[in-house]
């Protein structure tokens, strides 16, 4: 039987051999991002890729590319980004889907809206026919957290401050706090990611929606279902 470990690790297996040499590949984060970082670690011992930048989406994502070799560079450092791999929470079939499960939405949000392509690597755990089923991860500023919590309450949003496990909240790379939001399914993801997107206080949010170019999807029965954006 196929674990959900080897699904991903098949999904990331592929996508590491997607990449192009001499290319500034984007490289998300997660544990499935995690098989893919160590795949193109694998792939450029063998044959070295010379790529030409390396941006991540966290210090987990980065300290691993580190270890397999790679140097790190920072968005603002590349004027572009060829390719972006990233995991997903959950897809649909249209493609959009939901991140930030890690906590890593900002980061992740802006090297894809840079990112010539995007390609997502997932296990078929995560495809759903309407997002939902996870809960929608906001980030917020702390100055405005308690009166966003309040409004998204009213709103039937079902909110939930991120916590850590000693029970505190939890915190962003950049300060902030998440707001988990667990309505299901979603209503209208392009209504709430329009709403989401005008509410003061909200720094980014989870919905990746026309994003993304193409889906890798490693499925029980052995083999992978490659989606792409029509
Ligand atoms: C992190 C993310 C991840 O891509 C997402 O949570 C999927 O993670 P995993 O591959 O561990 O299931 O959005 O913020």
């Amino acid at each position: 039987m196929t674990t959900q470990d080897e699904l991903k690790q098949q999904a990331a297996t592929q996508a590491a051999a997607m990449v192009q040499p001499n290319t500034v590949l984007g490289v998300g984060t997660g544990s499935t991002v995690a098989f893919f970082i160590d795949a193109l670690g694998a792939r450029n011992r063998e044959e070295a890729l010379n790529l030409t930048a390396i941006v991540t989406t966290s210090n987990r994502s980065k300290q691993q590319l580190e270890a397999n070799g790679f140097t790190v560079s920072e968005l603002a450092e590349v004027d572009h980004v060829d390719l972006c791999v990233d995991g997903a929470d959950r897809v649909d079939h249209q493609l959009d889907g939901i991140k930030g499960g890690g906590g890593a939405l900002t980061l992740e949000k802006n090297v894809a809206i840079n990112a010539h392509h995007n390609v997502w690597i997932v296990d078929e755990s995560k495809v759903v026919d309407r997002l939902g089923d996870f809960p929608l991860p906001v980030e917020v500023l702390p100055v405005s957290a308690a009166q966003n919590f309040r409004k998204f309450a009213a709103a039937g949003l079902q909110p939930e401050f991120r916590l850590r496990e000693d029970g505190t909240r939890y915190v962003t790379h950049y300060g902030n706090l998440i707001i988990d939001l667990a309505v299901s399914p979603l209503p209208i993801p392009q209504g709430l990611a329009s709403y989401l997107d005008s509410t003061v206080g909200v720094v980014e949010h989870g919905l990746f929606l026309g994003m993304t170019d193409e889906v890798l999807i490693a499925q029980a029965n052995g083999t992978i279902a490659h989606w792409t954006r029509r």
